[in-house]
């Protein structure tokens, strides 16, 4: 009995030592993947650098094929970004999000609202691609922006979904939250984690004929 207790009356006293002394003790984040607008998973210790709990709803379209996920895990609080970020490639390609950052123990349980989902078009266009597999992306077509997105997105890099990671390419239009975004990111969406080499983000051009 006492191999069990004594490993953890040692780990009781080591928590409560670096939170007294305010050391950067490790957090645990609940862990989870699903569809549907929540998820439940275990408690689970973050890796070192990963100093806060994120849990995200995601709404996506791929070649037309619609889902609604949630992402709940452990990441660098830099990276992190709480609130609503929307992506167009094309009308059926898409993606809208709501996450929501935290840095205390099993901060990340319970649920968040949906992202809202507006498909409206604003008017104003960028260059769009989605390329799988490719570390560059022509942008020769292009996306027509909806809702409050307002600036035109480059990214690449690695894209992960389970034990499948490739490289990948896109442009398109996005929210201006989108551009805190950072080169070096690791960055949850509904049902992948990229990785990110390229993210450039600038204001969408404004439309010819539509003088200020
Ligand atoms: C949806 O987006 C359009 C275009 O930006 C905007 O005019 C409209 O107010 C938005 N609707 C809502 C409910 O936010």
């Amino acid at each position: 009995m006492s191999s069990s207790t004594r490993p953890r009356t040692f780990l009781l006293a080591f928590m409560m030592l670096c939170t007294l002394l305010g050391f950067g003790c490790p957090l645990s984040c609940e862990v989870c993947r699903g569809s549907g607008p929540t998820c439940s998973g275990k408690l689970k210790t973050c890796e070192d650098g990963k100093d806060a709990c994120v849990v995200l709803v995601g709404e996506s379209n791929t070649k037309g094929q619609h889902s609604v996920n949630t992402y709940k895990a452990c990441m660098k609080f830099s990276d992190c970004y709480s609130g609503f970020v929307s992506t167009t490639m094309s009308p059926k390609d898409y993606m809208v999000s709501n996450a929501h950052c935290c840095q205390s123990d099993g901060c990340n349980r319970g649920s968040i609202p949906p992202p809202q989902n507006n498909r409206t078009e604003n008017g104003l266009q960028c260059p769009a691609c989605i390329a799988p597999f490719r570390e560059t992306c022509p942008g020769t077509q292009a996306a027509r922006c909806v809702g409050r997105e307002t600036h035109c997105i480059y990214f690449a890099g690695n894209v992960q979904a389970g034990i499948f990671n490739a490289k990948f390419a896109t442009r398109g239009c996005a929210t201006e939250s989108a551009c805190h975004t950072k080169v070096g990111a690791e960055v949850p969406s509904a049902s992948y984690l990229y990785f990110l080499r390229r993210a450039d983000c600038l204001p969408a051009p404004q439309p010819p004929g539509r003088a200020e």
